[in-house]
């Protein structure tokens, strides 16, 4: 199984972005998870399209933004335009949630539906006919550096069981370690954001290759 690992610039040095981006992609980073927040959704702001569109040109990777924002719709033409390759949108807050995902596709973009650690597995459930990824939030969005909610295990198992669609991507985001990946990915996901995992560390390609090798061995045991 091919896990992707995919650092979330929210831990990366903001005076420095262009730098940190293609650090990581050296150091062996499969996508680029941009957390965009708008205060409203989450408690707190960081960045929109302009800022993706100007890192763009610095990323060989894909570019994989996750919007924690309570209008998303208004946000797609010009992420579509910066040439983001995925968007995950919370259940929560899209009313029309099939219009939302479909608005996605028409872009030519990878359309994924982003749930709470306290929402109802179902409100992804429902929607696995119109995405290619659930992103299961795994601490309450809106910060870095938090423990993961340790219930998020059992809510991938139940997800991936429920799901019957083999090539669901389920990502992971929020509180992903060495500690805890290899029963994130026994769970059934097969893609893990991390934060300050990787952006915390001094040597980054060190980082991204021990969370590689725990998986393995969790394989392995
Ligand atoms: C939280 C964000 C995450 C966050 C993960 O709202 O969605 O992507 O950056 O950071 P860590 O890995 O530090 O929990
Ligand atoms: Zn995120």
């Amino acid at each position: 199984m091919t896990i992707r690992i995919a650092p979330s610039l929210l831990s990366a040095d903001f005076s420095r972005l262009a730098g940190e981006v293609r650090d990581v992609q050296a150091a062996g980073a499969d996508l680029i998870h941009l957390d965009i927040m708008d205060g409203c959704f989450v408690p707190n702001l960081t960045f929109g399209p302009p800022l993706v569109a100007s890192l763009a040109p610095h990323c060989e990777i894909p570019l994989d933004a996750h919007l924690m924002v309570v209008d998303p719709d208004a946000l797609l033409p010009a992420l579509a335009a910066a040439g983001v390759a995925r968007i995950a949108v919370h259940a929560e807050a899209c009313t029309h949630l099939h219009r939302t995902l479909s608005a996605i596709r028409s872009h030519g973009i990878s359309p994924g539906v982003a749930i709470n650690p306290a929402t109802p597995l179902v409100f992804a459930l429902e929607a696995v006919p119109w995405v290619d990824f659930i992103l299961v939030m795994s601490v309450n969005p809106g910060f870095g550096g938090q423990e993961l909610i340790e219930e998020s295990v059992s809510r991938i198992e139940r997800l991936r069981a429920a799901a019957r669609a083999p090539g669901l991507d389920i990502t992971v985001d929020g509180g992903v370690t060495c500690m805890v990946a290899p029963s994130l990915v026994a769970a059934g996901a097969t893609t893990l954001v991390a934060g300050s995992a990787i952006f915390g560390a001094h040597d980054r390609g060190r980082a991204i290759a021990e969370l590689r090798e725990s998986v393995r061995q969790g394989e392995d045991a």
